[in-house]
C-alpha cells in the first residue's frame, strides 16, 4: 500500500489541506494518509485541525514567539529529516508558498521522495512582493514533481519556467472545497447560525448590530512586507474610516504576530477602545469568519486566501498590497489593488460605502478559483502516478 504524507503548519495551508487530507482517508483501501504538521503556527493551526476534526500523525510543534526565517526554515528541515525516516512516505504533499512548504520540500528532496505541490504556479514576477512567498513557491516549483494549478494562468506560469505540461494538471484551488463545505454546513445545520453568532458575540462582536442599516468591513493583514511603514498606514486609514463612517462597522479580527500587533496599539493606544464602531478581535475559527465574511459588505485585507474566497461570496475585496499573484477575481472586477498607501485606502474604501454604482459592479459573485472538486483531481491522479 502506498504511503501519502500531508505536509503543512500555518493557517491557510491547513485549511486548503484539510479537505485533501479528508478525501485520501476515503481512499484507505489503496493508500495510507500521514499528516505530520509542522506548527510553524500554534493556536492558529489547532484551531483548523479542530474544526477538520484532523489527529496529525506527526507534529513538529516548532513556533516561537517572534520566530524568523532562519528559525523556520531550520527547525522544519531537520524535523522533517526524521519524520521522513521514520514514516518513510512514497510522496510528500506540500502546500503554496510558506516557509514549511518550501522546507518540507526540501527535505523529501533530500531523501529522494517525490513532491506534490498543491496550489501550484501562482506568480507575481517580483521576488519581494509578497516577501518570501514568491521565491518561496518558486523554490518548491523547482523541488516538485507533480504539480496541481489552481487555474489555467497558473499552468501557464508553469509552462514558461519550463515545468514539462504533463507534469500539470489543473485542478481549481481546494480554497474552494473548504469553502463550500462550511457554507453548506451553514446552510444545512439549523443550530450552527446562532452557535456562530453567540461564538461572535463572545469574540467581541454582536452580528445583531447588523440587523438594521448598519453595514460591515471586514478587515485583516499579515504580510511581512508591510510591517513597520505599511502597518502604521493602514491602521490610520482604519482609524480614519471609522471616524468618517460611523454607521458602518470595522471589525478586525488580528493575526497573532507580534509585528502586526504593534502597529495596531502604536495607533488606537493598549486597550484598543477609542471608538464604538471598531473591533478588534482574537483570531476567528474558520467557521465564524467565514460566517462573518457572509455578512460583511466589504473586506480589506492583504490575505491570499481570502482574494479567493470573498469572491465567491460576492463581497468586494480591496487588497492591501501593491502586487497579486491571484489576478483572476481582479480581471473580473471584484477585487482591486490599493496597496498601503493612507490616501488611496481612505479614498477606495471610502468609494465603495457611498457610491452604489460601483459598489454593485464589484459585489458581483464570481469563482474563477474552483467548482469545489479540487481535492477529488488530486487524489484520483495522484493514485495513478505514485
Ligand atoms: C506565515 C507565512 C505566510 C502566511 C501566513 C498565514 C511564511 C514565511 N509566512 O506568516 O506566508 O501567509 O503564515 O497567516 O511561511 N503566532 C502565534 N500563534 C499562531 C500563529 C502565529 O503566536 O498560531 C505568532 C508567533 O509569534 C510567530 C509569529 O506569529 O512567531 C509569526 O508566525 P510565522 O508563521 O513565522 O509568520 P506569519 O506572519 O504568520
Ligand atoms: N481566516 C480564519 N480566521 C481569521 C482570519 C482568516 O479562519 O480570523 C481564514 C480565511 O478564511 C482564509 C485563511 O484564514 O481561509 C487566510 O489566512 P491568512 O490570511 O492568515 O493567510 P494567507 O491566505 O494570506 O496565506
Amino acid at each position: 500500500m502506498k504511503k501519502i504524507m500531508l505536509v503543512f503548519g500555518t493557517r491557510p495551508e491547513a485549511i486548503k489541506m484539510a479537505p485533501l487530507v479528508k478525501e485520501f482517508q476515503k481512499e484507505y483501501e489503496h493508500a495510507e494518509t500521514i499528516v505530520c504538521v509542522t506548527g510553524q503556527h500554534r493556536e492558529m493551526l489547532d484551531q483548523v485541525l479542530d474544526i477538520f476534526d484532523i489527529r496529525p500523525d506527526y507534529d513538529l510543534n516548532i513556533m516561537k514567539q517572534g520566530q524568523d526565517l532562519y528559525d523556520v526554515t531550520a527547525k522544519v528541515l531537520t524535523g522533517m529529516r526524521d519524520v521522513l525516516k521514520a514514516a518513510r512516505p512514497d510522496i510528500v504533499l506540500v502546500h503554496g508558498d510558506t516557509t514549511t512548504s518550501t522546507a518540507a520540500a526540501l527535505a523529501a528532496f533530500y531523501q529522494q521522495i517525490p513532491v506534490a505541490h498543491i496550489e501550484a504556479g501562482l506568480r507575481t514576477h517580483n521576488i519581494y512582493s509578497p516577501w518570501p512567498e514568491e521565491m518561496n513557491r518558486l523554490l518548491t516549483g523547482r523541488l516538485a514533481t507533480y504539480h496541481f494549478s489552481p487555474t489555467p494562468l497558473s499552468r501557464q506560469n508553469l509552462l514558461a519556467e519550463a515545468v514539462g505540461e504533463k507534469q500539470i494538471w489543473v485542478t481549481g484551488n481546494t480554497v474552494i472545497d473548504a469553502l463550500y463545505w462550511v457554507v453548506n454546513k451553514i446552510k444545512n445545520e439549523t443550530e450552527l447560525s446562532d452557535r456562530l453568532a453567540a461564538e461572535l458575540k463572545d469574540a467581541g462582536y454582536d452580528t445583531s448590530r447588523l440587523d438594521g442599516n448598519r453595514r460591515l468591513v471586514l478587515i485583516t493583514g499579515h504580510r511581512r512586507e508591510n510591517f513597520g511603514e505599511g502597518f502604521i498606514q493602514m491602521c490610520n486609514a482604519i482609524k480614519t474610516l471609522t471616524q468618517k463612517f460611523p454607521g458602518v462597522d470595522f471589525v478586525y479580527p488580528m493575526h497573532l504576530n507580534p509585528n502586526v500587533r504593534k502597529p495596531i496599539h502604536e495607533v488606537f493606544g493598549e486597550n484598543l477602545s477609542n471608538c464604538d464602531n471598531l473591533f478588534f478581535i482574537e483570531p476567528l475559527e474558520y467557521l465564524s469568519f467565514i460566517y462573518l465574511m457572509e455578512k460583511s459588505a466589504i473586506v480589506l485585507t492583504d490575505s491570499g486566501g481570502i482574494q479567493e474566497e470573498a469572491p465567491g461570496l460576492g463581497k468586494p475585496v480591496l487588497v492591501m498590497r501593491d502586487t497579486t499573484e491571484r489576478p483572476e477575481a481582479l480581471d473580473a472586477g471584484t477585487v482591486k489593488l490599493v496597496g498601503t498607501s493612507y490616501d488611496k485606502i481612505v479614498s477606495e474604501v471610502s468609494l465603495l460605502i457611498e457610491d452604489p454604482a460601483i459598489y454593485e459592479k464589484m459585489s458581483k459573485a464570481v469563482n474563477p478559483y474552483g467548482d469545489g472538486q479540487a481535492c477529488r483531481r488530486i487524489v484520483s491522479t495522484l493514485l495513478q502516478q505514485v
